[in-house]
């Protein structure tokens, strides 16, 4: 979506202020862990019984503490939270940051239900699409899913400026289909967002792209950026696709900054380093006293992480760019 110019004005002084004060940029409030998926790269779904949930005030809380530059609100499946609207609402700050992305599998999003709750305050969906056509309905163990998904995107072409961003997570089974997912965004009018896939979930390697496929892989992902410089509808910067690509390589992206760049709100409002590390830490401090000083993981290089650990001169040109 495009940023008025104040509010762009007050993020980037946000971004400024917590790369200063080692504060994060982005949080991801992780409301439930319930989800009626079952994805196949995935350790969540089903419903988490007599789950502890902290109140949208007690989000609130988090959000003024942590004063993150964008929260994510994700799960799990957050639309399953019957006070999705009031948590949205209580983070939100008119003009000011934080920017409010909802990470979905749009199983539950209607049309309605997109206008509820960008007038709740949600500045982008994060619609997860790993397949352009019914092989997606198969991975996430949903009937349906990719035809809901085009109609959701085709049922609001009236809106010019609409907050969608396809995001597909990618790995040895979908890696040829990243140029189809991009023109498929691009027919919709909506944006395209590339992460990696990681083994922290499942541990199922055979999702890993491998060695004899990385030429393959390396020639797709230049096709890829070829077609982001051409249309611009590509949110993945080319910084990210390049460590993208070393992280299939070597398995591993070096000095992984959860708990000080990003980091996650638990459902019951505790604190964790990151969404493949569960902890219930009580404050950011905890967690620079007690996780930083002893964290060896390496093994992801997710969207959270990617976007959140640029160096200084990528965060301000590739935020530049998608404003
Ligand atoms: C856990 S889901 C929760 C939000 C929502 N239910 C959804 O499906 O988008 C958040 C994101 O994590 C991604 N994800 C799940 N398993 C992953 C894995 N093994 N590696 C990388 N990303 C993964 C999903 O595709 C989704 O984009």
């Amino acid at each position: 979506m495009a940023i008025n110019p104040i509010r762009a004005f007050y993020l980037a002084s946000r971004g400024t202020k917590n790369f200063l004060l080692k504060r994060p940029f982005c949080v991801s409030f992780e409301i439930t862990y319930s989800c009626n998926a079952k994805c196949k790269h995935c350790h969540l779904g089903g419903i988490v019984k007599d789950e502890e949930q902290a109140s949208p005030e007690q989000f609130g809380i988090r959000a003024e503490e942590l004063k993150p530059v964008v929260a994510q609100i994700s799960g799990g499946e957050p639309l399953l939270r019957r006070d999705l609207e009031q948590i949205i609402k209580v983070i939100k700050k008119p003009q000011k940051p934080p920017f409010i992305v909802l990470t979905t599998n749009a199983s539950l999003l209607t049309k309605e239900k997109y206008t509820s709750l960008r007038e709740a305050g949600v500045d982008e969906f994060s619609v997860s699409l790993d397949y352009p056509d019914e092989r997606h309905d198969e991975f996430r163990g949903i009937p349906g899913l990719f035809k809901r998904i085009e109609t959701l995107c085709t049922s609001l072409r009236a809106i010019k400026d609409k907050c969608i961003t396809l995001s597909c997570v990618v790995q040895s089974q979908n890696y040829k289909d990243v140029i189809a997912l991009a023109e498929k965004a691009r027919e919709w009018e909506v944006k395209m967002n590339f992460s990696a896939y990681t083994m922290l979930r499942t541990a199922k390697k055979e999702y890993m792209i491998s060695e004899d496929e990385m030429p393959e892989f390396k020639q797709t992902i230049r096709r890829l950026i070829e077609f982001k410089r051409k249309y611009k509808t590509v949110f993945t910067s080319e910084y990210v696709f390049k460590h993208m690509i070393k992280f299939f390589e070597n398995h591993e992206t070096p000095n992984c900054r959860a708990g000080e760049r990003f980091l996650v709100v638990n459902p019951d409002g505790t604190l964790s380093p990151c969404g493949l590390i569960i902890k219930k830490y009580q404050s950011q401090r905890e967690i620079k006293e007690d996780f930083l000083k002893s964290n060896t993981c390496n093994y992801c290089f997710t969207s959270i992480r990617a976007n959140s650990e640029k160096p200084a001169k990528y965060l301000i040109k590739d935020n530049l760019q998608n404003i």
